[in-house]
């Protein structure tokens, strides 16, 4: 059994990283409850976050994001977490990313595009989803990079690599 940090595990880092994913192998590695925050607020609203996006607009999914964060955190189980890409955008998510293991799963701007470039479940990929993604990642980067106690870069990996990857780096921190 790897030995862990007992604070709870927050993935970040743009749409197509791979978060949702990894954050499953890391909860079945660690034997953690996996907490999506995406799939959270579509359940307690009973909406798809497109449709939270016309009914209430970013402002109003954000908002859902930040307390939904916020509300796993104040649990102080130790659970994986799969955050939006998105919540790095809110300064009260930041801060309260400050007191977890706060791991970004980095891509160059190419390996997002051919992961999620024809995604039709994003909203704010639905028209020119190549630019946007080059805007977002260029406004985020530094933010994810702020909040990140680990950086892994996942560009040529799959899930199973960067997933054993964490798992040693939280095992061996150097
Ligand atoms: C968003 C990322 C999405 C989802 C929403 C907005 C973003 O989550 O929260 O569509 O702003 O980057 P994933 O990163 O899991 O795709």
């Amino acid at each position: 059994m790897t030995s862990m940090p007992a604070s709870q595990i927050v993935l970040v880092g743009m749409m197509g990283a791979g978060k949702s994913t990894v954050a499953k192998l890391l909860g079945n590695a660690l034997e953690r409850r996996v907490i999506d925050l995406d799939r959270e607020i579509e359940k307690a609203s009973g909406h798809s976050i497109s449709e939270l996006f016309e009914l209430e607009g970013e402002a109003g999914f954000r908002a859902r994001e930040v307390e939904g964060l916020h509300e796993v955190l104040a649990t102080e189980e130790p659970v994986v977490v799969a955050a939006g890409g998105g919540l790095v955008t809110s300064e009260a998510a930041r801060a309260a990313l400050v007191n977890t293991t706060c791991i970004w799963l980095r891509a160059t701007t190419a390996t997002l595009i051919a992961r999620v470039g024809e995604s039709t479940s994003r909203p704010l990929l639905r028209t020119d989803p190549a630019g946007t993604i080059e805007r977002l990642v260029q406004e985020r980067a530094q933010w994810y990079e702020d909040a990140a106690t680990m950086v892994i870069d996942v560009d040529g990996l799959n899930s199973k690599q960067v997933a054993a990857m964490i798992l040693d780096r939280l095992e061996y921190p150097c």
